[in-house]
């Protein structure tokens, strides 16, 4: 007979508040197209992205953090003071150690609430969620906070023309609190590592530090570059559109709700053609309000959906109470597909 009282947790959890941040540097494709030989044109009908944000010197992956957070916190009606846990998902802090959420946590006035980062690229944020959902049920904190934040600028090579135009910066962060009902369905969720290699970083690390410049990408002029991400474009493409569209479809049968009744569906903005796709699929019905934020803020890998969200959520698109289909996919390769009732 175990000794240990059992831990007394919420009956269900949900996202009680939602906030973005946006870096103020709006990049036009023009600027994308004075490196690699493309079009505007070419990219609008390839990704459906025309505008993306890149973050300058000061809106560092801490302070777009805690820019985005402050909002969550203020939209949910808690105090810092409240909030148990801080789980940061991102690929784009450049320490090794410690995790960029222990700063995060003390800058925004917890408690010296629990932090920790995870990796798991665009997928970040449905992995972040299901962890603040599991901690709220179990009893480790009644308030989580969730943030996907990236400064995806610093990781792409500018010179490639399968990747320079796809990526974007900014954080989005949500307030996971306790609920009476259930608001955040089960997860669906998974890696595929054996295809680990269609997205990944050019050059690890700890080959810069051997510094044998034989072993290191050079720029144009001969200049040793910062890694970067590099994928294989139509193999991601092609894994995202059919098998992303049965983990979702997987998503909604766990959750117990048909396309039907859905109001909104907030697939991770990589690429406007992979959410058209998956719409049709799906047979989502018209009714459905589909983000395409991606138009204008690029791929923000981990910080996509939550950013995504709040901007629905901002301009009247989507109100709160809908239900929400959301599904996030990439580096791993790694996905995660849930349904949650919108803040
Ligand atoms: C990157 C992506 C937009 C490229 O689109 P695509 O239709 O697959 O393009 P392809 O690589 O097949 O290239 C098609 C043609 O366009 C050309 N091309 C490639 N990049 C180009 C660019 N930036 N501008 C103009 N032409 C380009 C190619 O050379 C090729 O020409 P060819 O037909 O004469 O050989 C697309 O593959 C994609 O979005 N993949 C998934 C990306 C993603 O979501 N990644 C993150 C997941 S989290």
């Amino acid at each position: 007979m175990s000794k240990i009282k059992p831990s007394k947790g919420a009956p269900y959890a949900r996202i009680l508040g939602v906030g973005g941040y946006r870096p103020t540097r709006v990049v036009p494709n023009e600027v994308i197209l004075e490196k690699i030989d493309s079009s505007d044109e070419w990219i609008r009908s390839r990704s459906g992205i025309s505008t993306r944000h890149w973050a300058g010197d000061e809106e560092t992956v801490a302070m777009m953090s805690i820019e985005a957070s402050g909002k969550a916190i203020a939209d949910a009606g808690i105090a810092p003071e409240q909030v148990g846990a801080v789980v940061v998902s991102t690929v784009s802090h450049f320490a090794q150690t410690p995790a960029i959420a222990t700063e995060i946590a003390d800058k925004l006035g917890t408690q010296k609430a629990a932090a920790f980062d995870i990796s798991a690229g665009c997928a970040g944020f449905g992995y972040g969620l299901t962890l603040a959902k599991g901690m709220i049920v179990e009893g480790s904190a009644e308030y989580v906070l969730v943030i996907g934040v990236e400064r995806l600028s610093d990781l792409t090579d500018l010179e490639d023309r399968a990747t320079a135009f796809l990526f974007g910066d900014g954080a989005g962060a949500v307030i996971v609190g306790p609920s009476q009902e259930p608001a955040i369905g089960p997860t669906v969720w998974g890696s595929e590592g054996d295809k680990a290699g269609t997205i990944k970083q050019t050059v690890s690390w700890d080959k810069y530090a051997v510094g044998d410049v034989s072993q290191l990408p050079l720029d144009s002029e001969g200049n040793v570059k910062f890694p970067a991400i590099t994928q294989e474009g139509q193999a991601v493409f092609r894994w995202a559109v059919f098998e992303m569209a049965k983990v979702a479809q997987q998503a909604l049968d766990a959750a117990g709700i048909s396309p039907d009744d859905l109001d909104v569906f907030i697939p991770h903005q990589a690429n406007e053609r992979i959410i058209d796709s998956m719409v049709k699929t799906l047979k989502l019905p018209e009714h459905v309000t589909v983000a395409r934020d991606v138009r204008t803020t690029g791929n923000t890998s981990a910080a996509s959906i939550p950013l995504a969200m709040e901007r629905l959520l901002a301009t009247g698109e989507a109100k709160s109470g809908d239900t929400a289909l959301v599904i996030g996919f990439g580096a791993g390769l790694v996905y995660a597909a849930t349904v949650v009732t919108l803040p």
